[in-house]
């Protein structure tokens, strides 16, 4: 069992983001990863259409014999974790959020600004966090629309791109804020775009790290952490295998075998 894989998955390429976390700090463990890329973005569509995606590539993990399963996708994250939790009660299962605590304690100007997908911010879940970790300062929530599907096209560079980014980032830092939170694994890919437009006193926050860090410490309280070697990543899409495996060395610096999931 320790030398099972982990399974990683987001509605389409944002999750690699991730995945490169858990790579760098778990290298012996083997990784699968699905991109939903077929029904993408996730940030438009209701949780009920979410939950039952996740369920079905949480299947499709369980049948590969996947020992945990990471939802590398804040908006998954949020509308399906609970109900994944609950019909896998013991399975690792590492969700992620927007990095609001450490947000919070980290800023100077006392105003945070966090770019995520509409549902994640529109749901309780962000509420909840919001009331918890940032009582003490402004929080400015900007929804990204269009930006995910940018960047799903692998051009991390173009005048459009970088045109609807600065729409979205300039009235966060007219507003004052000195910490921005990245709270969609697909925004970590526009980091070098974003040090361009924000001034080196903003800090840009995102929480694949974390998760990976919570990954590990799930795997190792169940000895279930693997002594490798690890495989080779395998790459699973909804949509087309040619357009994944296109961007993918854009986007991930391993290698990997890319195959069409049915779902
Ligand atoms: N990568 C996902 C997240 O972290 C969302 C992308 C989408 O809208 O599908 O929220």
């Amino acid at each position: 069992m320790r030398e099972a894989p982990v399974g990683v998955f987001d509605s389409g390429v944002g999750g690699l983001s991730v995945l490169a976390e858990i790579s760098r700090l778990l290298p012996d463990e083997s990784l699968l990863y699905v991109a939903d890329c077929g029904h993408i973005p996730y940030g438009e569509k209701s949780p009920e259409f979410i939950r039952q995606r996740c369920r079905l590539v949480a299947d499709f993990f369980q049948q590969q014999g996947a020992k945990a399963m990471v939802l590398a996708c804040n908006t998954a994250t949020v509308a399906a974790v609970a109900d994944l939790r609950e019909r896998y009660p013991h399975w690792p299962l590492v969700g992620m959020e927007p990095a609001v605590k450490p947000a919070a304690a980290a800023t100077r100007s006392g105003v945070v600004g966090v770019l995520a997908t509409t549902g994640t911010l529109q749901s309780a879940k962000f509420a909840a966090l919001l009331d918890r970790f940032a009582s003490d300062v402004r929080v400015i929530t900007q929804p990204c629309p269009g930006l995910v599907d940018l960047i799903e096209t692998g051009e991390l560079d173009s005048p459009a791109l970088r045109q609807l980014l600065r729409s979205y980032v300039e009235p966060l830092l007219a507003a004052g804020c000195d910490t921005l939170i990245l709270g969609c694994t697909h925004y970590p890919f526009l980091k070098p775009l974003l040090a361009e437009m924000v001034p080196s006193t903003v800090a840009i926050i995102d929480t694949g790290a974390a998760v990976a860090r919570q990954l590990q410490r799930l795997l190792h309280e169940r000895g279930l952490l693997a002594a490798g070697p690890a495989q080779p990543a395998q790459f699973w899409t909804s949509a087309s295998v040619q357009h994944l495996q296109d961007i993918l060395p854009l986007l991930w610096s391993g290698s990997g075998r890319v195959r069409r999931l049915a779902m």
